[in-house]
């Protein structure tokens, strides 16, 4: 019996929000002249496209779905037709933010849940499978911490705790979903990494190492997963506006530190991760797979380009 997760009353509303059309496929994305001179082409081409650029009907699980990354996450995957579960520690946080997207008309679920416990990881799949008939077409593994510190000064609870939370959590959620992913035939895993798993960061030594195996952890699912039909990716943030980096930004003087390095001379929002999220679960990026995209304003291939002159 599915009776663990966090359900609100009226979940079977219409999803208003959504941002394609139904998968027979009437967009209005083709010229009317198209579209007269070659109606069947017109259809099947339509039709096609708003099969790739969609998440129709998928199943999506994504991890700490209640803030930040995750929520717009949540709500990018819903908005293009997908049926989301998700998760956090807070409930209060939790029930706040399912009772807001079934008013918004949203289909979405949720389970308090602590992902860096084994309990709770097997207890979130086993609800999750049990919600979904067993098949889950897109995974983000989406939660992590980060606790600023040099290397000397961690302690051996806190790099535990950066462990479990950033590495051990999305190894054993992966492997946890794997046979409902399989089960999908065309499963997507996308991982939250971060730009410290490309380059050095100020503190972050013990996350930086984390997002490093996450990337790692991407392109061996990739090959290894492939011939189940499960695609493996990740997105690498920088700076994007979330509570995660609230207390850190407000130092001013900082925050101009940080445009300093960015090409784009400014900080990133979470929408502008969730849009890439949705593209490497739709089938428009079928052939993608074992990639970690940097979603930084270019600050990972910045060299020396001096902001003023
Ligand atoms: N923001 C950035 O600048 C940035 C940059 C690079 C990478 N990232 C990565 O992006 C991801 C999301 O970060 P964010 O900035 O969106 O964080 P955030 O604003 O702090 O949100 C974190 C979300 O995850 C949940 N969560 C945290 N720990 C959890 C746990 N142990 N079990 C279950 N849920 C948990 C939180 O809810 P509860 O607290 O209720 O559990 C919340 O919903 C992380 O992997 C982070 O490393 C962020």
């Amino acid at each position: 019996m599915c009776d663990a997760f966090v359900s609100p009353p009226s979940l079977l509303v219409l999803r208003k929000l959504r941002i394609s059309s139904s998968p027979n496929g009437s967009t209005t994305s083709y010229k009317p002249s198209i579209r007269s001179k070659y109606p069947s082409v017109h259809a099947s081409v339509s039709q096609n496209h708003s099969y790739r650029w969609s998440l129709q009907g998928m199943t999506a699980l994504v991890t700490g779905g209640t803030r930040g990354i995750g929520h717009a996450i949540v709500e990018e995957l819903a908005g293009h037709g997908a049926i989301v579960h998700t998760c956090a520690r807070n409930e209060s946080e939790l029930n706040n933010c399912l009772k807001g997207w079934v008013d918004e008309g949203f289909e979405i679920t949720g389970s308090v849940c602590d992902v860096s416990l084994q309990h709770d990881r097997e207890k979130l799949i086993k609800e999750v499978s049990c919600l979904f008939g067993g098949k889950l077409y897109i995974l983000v593994n989406n939660v992590g911490t980060n606790i600023r510190k040099p290397m000397v000064e961690l302690t051996s609870k806190e790099f535990t705790t950066m462990l479990s939370t950033n590495f051990e959590s999305v190894f054993h959620i992966s492997q946890l979903s794997h046979p409902l992913l399989k089960a999908s035939k065309s499963g997507s895993i996308v991982f939250t990494s971060s730009v410290s798993g490309f380059v050095s960061l100020k503190s972050m030594t013990v996350q930086g190492a984390t997002k490093g195996a996450i990337n790692q952890l991407t392109r061996n699912l990739a090959c290894e997963w492939a011939k189940d039909g499960i695609r493996s990716n990740a997105v690498a943030p920088w700076y994007i506006k979330t509570s995660m980096v609230e207390q850190v930004l407000s130092n001013k003087e900082y925050v101009e530190e940080v445009l300093d390095c960015t090409p784009l001379g400014r900080l990133g929002d979470p929408k502008e991760v969730s849009s890439l999220v949705a593209f490497l679960c739709m089938p428009a990026s079928s052939y993608i797979t074992g990639q970690i995209i940097c979603v930084d304003g270019g600050m990972s291939i910045n060299g020396f380009y001096p902001r003023h002159g």
